[in-house]
């Protein structure tokens, strides 16, 4: 792919130590091996909002995944119902919440805080027109995050388009496969709206000027009242914002820091994630992202005290590698690391991964 579009997914704010802290604090969490516990009846099976899903994963919302192969988003979607987990469409998406939603089940919509509360209420609507079963309602970007690799690659600065161009040709086959047949790159639910200022020139600039930084936690009331289905609030890493999700009749969170995208210095998500797990333990589904690479990594989000695990590179890269067979093959990896580390951590449903199988919890 172009230079700018593997920086883009690849890169994280500032430096990147949140971006490195997210893999490697959760890699460097130690699991406990059990033996002889019978594990022959191993279930990766759990329920999230009210579905059965046949792994505690979505498909986080990743901006623009429709670049990484030709229509990206809908084939990510056709695997991941394939793979029976939740597909949760970006509201930067490449392809429509109309047109993705005919292909996940479960579909899930993330929502920005935007400016323009009418513009966030028509997304709404089309969201639940669309047959949505949760809206992921993202809070910590009320300013873009200054990724540094983006200026330098040309996703932003000066000359960006010409840039692109210039990349696009150095990458021929992707050139053919997505640049051209893969069209429109517009974001499928904003050109309705903004027509063709839709495009990949201006998608960091328009998050910039729409987003809203006066928006209070007060102000979600109204949010709860145009939404009645589960409403989950994504970018917590501190334990009294996830009680403050609780108060205003949030249904989850998902403890992230934004793969590290946002403000590069604070805590990886596998080190907050505890606390806040504790401080809303049975009043929350807690949902946890940052980090995860294999399904080694979904076990250890589970046991730091999450209910389930969203995915962001690990399904753009597969996406980018294999389209819709390279997600499903993705979603097979993970299911079999999971089977292998809940054998020999001496579990056999999902719901029995907790602390417990963790090493550092037993010395
Ligand atoms: C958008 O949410 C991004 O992180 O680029």
């Amino acid at each position: 792919m172009p230079r700018f579009l593997f920086d883009y997914a690849d890169g994280g704010a500032y430096s990147e130590q949140t971006l490195h802290h997210n893999v490697a604090d959760l890699a460097d969490i130690a699991l406990r091996q059990r033996v002889l516990k019978d594990v022959a009846s191993i279930d990766l099976k759990t329920t999230l909002f009210g579905r059965q899903i046949d792994l505690p994963v979505a498909l986080g919302p990743v901006g623009i995944a429709g670049m990484f192969a030709r229509r990206g988003e809908l084939q990510a979607a056709r695997a991941a119902k394939a793979g029976g987990v939740p597909m949760c469409l970006s509201t930067v998406s490449i392809c429509s919440i109309e047109d993705v939603s005919q292909r996940a089940d479960p579909f899930w919509f993330q929502l920005y805080v935007i400016r323009d509360r009418d513009f966030m209420k028509d997304l709404i609507a089309r969201a639940k027109a669309a047959g949505a079963e949760a809206l992921i309602f993202t809070v910590d970007m009320p300013v873009p995050g200054a990724r540094y690799r983006d200026a330098h690659s040309g996703m932003s600065g000066p000359n960006a388009p010409l840039r692109r161009v210039l990349q696009a040709i150095g990458k021929p086959i992707w050139a053919w496969d997505v640049g051209l047949w893969g069209r429109p790159h517009t974001l499928g639910n904003l050109a309705p709206v903004l027509g063709k200022d839709s495009g990949l020139n201006d998608y960091m600039g328009w998050l910039g000027r729409n987003f809203d930084p006066s928006i209070q936690w007060k102000d979600l009331d109204w949010i709860r009242q145009e939404w009645d289905g589960p409403l989950i609030i994504k970018g917590i890493l501190d334990p009294d914002d996830a009680r403050e999700a609780a108060a205003i009749g949030a249904d989850g969170i998902v403890v992230s820091n934004h793969g590290g995208r946002q403000l590069d210095g604070v805590w990886s998500s596998a080190r907050a994630l505890p606390e806040i797990a504790d401080a809303v333990a049975g009043k929350l589904t807690v949902l946890a992202d940052g980090g995860v690479r294999n399904g080694l990594d979904v076990v250890r989000m589970l046991a730091l005290g999450a209910d389930g695990v969203l995915l962001g590179r690990a399904w753009l890269w597969a996406l980018a590698a294999q389209g819709e067979a390279g997600v499903a093959r993705l979603l097979q990896l993970i299911a079999a690391e999971m089977h292998v580390a809940m054998t020999l951590t001496g579990v056999n449903r999902i719901d029995e991964i907790d602390r417990s199988i963790l090493a550092e919890n037993n010395q």
